[in-house]
């Protein structure tokens, strides 16, 4: 298992490109199972959850290429509708072909995901809305087996998801693009990812109507066309670049980027004294003192997301006073403070709450990565820290940052990639 050895202090500062998002890119290539003719899709990042959904889609017999950041897609010679527990299990969002499986073939077996390091993760509402499209869903040795009524096609509905679910209104637009009949489903998600698959989606011939909004209306089509699209930027990515600033009295430039997806983190960052400028595509952000306390409840877009809970947590530990972090997304998402705290930092947890008594600074330790968002908060918090840290189980990292260590180096960050079988 590689680990990353990084040598602090670093000042974060410089230029840094950045990807497209991977809960982007991930349900458009999901989508891409529904279009009959090929479809291409650019700006998708080189990462492990993106070659896990691109082997699960070629496992179905579709015909699959990334080259660069371009990935070509055609559906002809699809033979099963098949998503294997191996694959599945090693990334949740794989849940995501059930939908355009359903709709566009009238069958699906796909294994079911299971629970992640970030709390249990049901798909209860994924599977209770295709339901209320008259499919007839049983789990069966951890598959969702799951079959369209006579005809083969779904069938329009109204429903309304109990909770805001990204990937359950991911999955059922995507389904009810070719529903027979109109679908009206209230309490959508609004992340900037959602809207980026809806509108790929309408590029693909679908007729949705809401995109954006709490309340979409699909009405369905009888096939969805290729089309060529590309992914927007990665928010998470460019708010965890733009962190390191804050925490080092650094100066980032993120570029290929957009202000405007970020703007409930931005708003954060400014209270906690960071000077931010925008611009079309592009966000600076410098700081040149400590940073001021902050208060962060994360809740669905717009509100502070949860995947930059823990980037900003590594942040309030260096403030000058007391911070409070209320999650309220996920069960289980403050594996980073035990590590944190093993870098000097001082916050207790009280079941959803942390309380992050704001201290000078970081001290050397090694460390160990626990999920995608909160190794990023490790890695910069070590850098932020003097002297040499060793991070454990970076393979979380890999999932979801896009050439990481170039982009640190970019940043004046000291990093090695260890390989520890060596
Ligand atoms: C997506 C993102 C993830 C982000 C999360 C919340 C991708 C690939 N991942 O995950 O990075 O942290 O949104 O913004 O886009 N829930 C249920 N039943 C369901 C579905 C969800 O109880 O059927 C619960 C979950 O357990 C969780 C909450 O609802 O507590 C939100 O989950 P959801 O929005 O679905 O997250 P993901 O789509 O898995």
């Amino acid at each position: 298992m590689d680990q990353f050895l990084i040598t602090g202090s670093s000042r974060i500062a410089g230029e840094v490109t950045i990807s497209g998002a991977k809960n982007a890119a991930l349900p458009l290539l999901a989508a891409m199972i529904l279009a009959e003719t090929p479809t291409t899709l650019h700006n998708v990042p080189s990462l492990q959850d993106v070659r896990t959904l691109i082997e699960l889609i070629g496992g179905m017999g579709i015909n699959i290429q990334k080259q660069g950041d371009t990935v070509t897609c055609d559906t002809k010679s699809i033979d099963n509708f098949y998503a294997p527990y191996d694959l599945v299990k090693t990334m949740r969002a794989s849940i995501l072909v059930l939908g355009p499986l359903l709709a566009r073939f009238g069958e699906a077996e796909v294994s079911l995901p299971g629970g992640c390091a970030i709390g249990s993760r049901p798909v209860d509402q994924h599977l209770k809305a295709f339901e209320a499209m008259g499919a007839t869903i049983t789990v069966e040795n951890g598959y969702v087996i799951a079959q369209a009524p006579k005809g083969g096609k779904l069938l329009g509905c109204k429903f309304s998801f109990d909770m805001v679910t990204v990937g359950g209104t991911e999955n059922v637009i995507m389904a009810a693009a070719l529903a027979k009949g109109t679908t009206i489903l209230g309490n959508c998600a609004l992340e900037p990812e959602v809207v980026d698959l809806a509108n790929m989606l309408v590029a693909m011939g679908a007729k949705i109507s809401g995109i954006g909004t709490a309340t979409m209306t699909i009405e369905g089509v009888e096939r969805l066309h290729g089309c060529e699209y590309s992914v927007v930027p990665d928010r998470i990515e460019t708010g965890s670049y733009l962190a390191g600033a804050l925490m080092t009295r650094g100066d980032v430039l993120t570029k290929n980027t957009s202000a405007l997806l970020l703007a409930p983190v931005l708003e954060k960052f400014e209270d906690m004294g960071a000077i931010i400028t925008t611009g079309e595509d592009w966000i600076r952000a410098q700081m040149k003192g400590r940073p001021k306390s902050v208060d962060i409840r994360t809740q669905p877009h717009p509100g502070f997301p949860t995947d930059m809970q823990a980037q900003v947590m590594a942040i309030a530990c260096l403030a000058d006073g007391t911070s409070t972090f209320i999650e309220n997304i996920f069960e289980n998402r403050y594996m980073h403070v035990p590590e944190l705290n093993r870098l000097g930092a001082s916050i207790q947890v009280d079941g959803h709450t942390a309380v992050v008594k704001g201290v000078e600074c970081f001290t050397a330790a090694p460390v160990m990565a626990t999920d995608l968002r909160a190794s990023m908060s490790l890695v910069m918090a070590v850098a932020a820290a003097e002297g040499e840290s060793l991070i454990d189980r970076i393979y979380h990292i890999d999932r979801g940052y896009e050439h990481v260590e170039d982009k640190l180096r970019a940043l004046g960050v000291n990093i090695e990639r260890i390989n520890s079988n060596n």
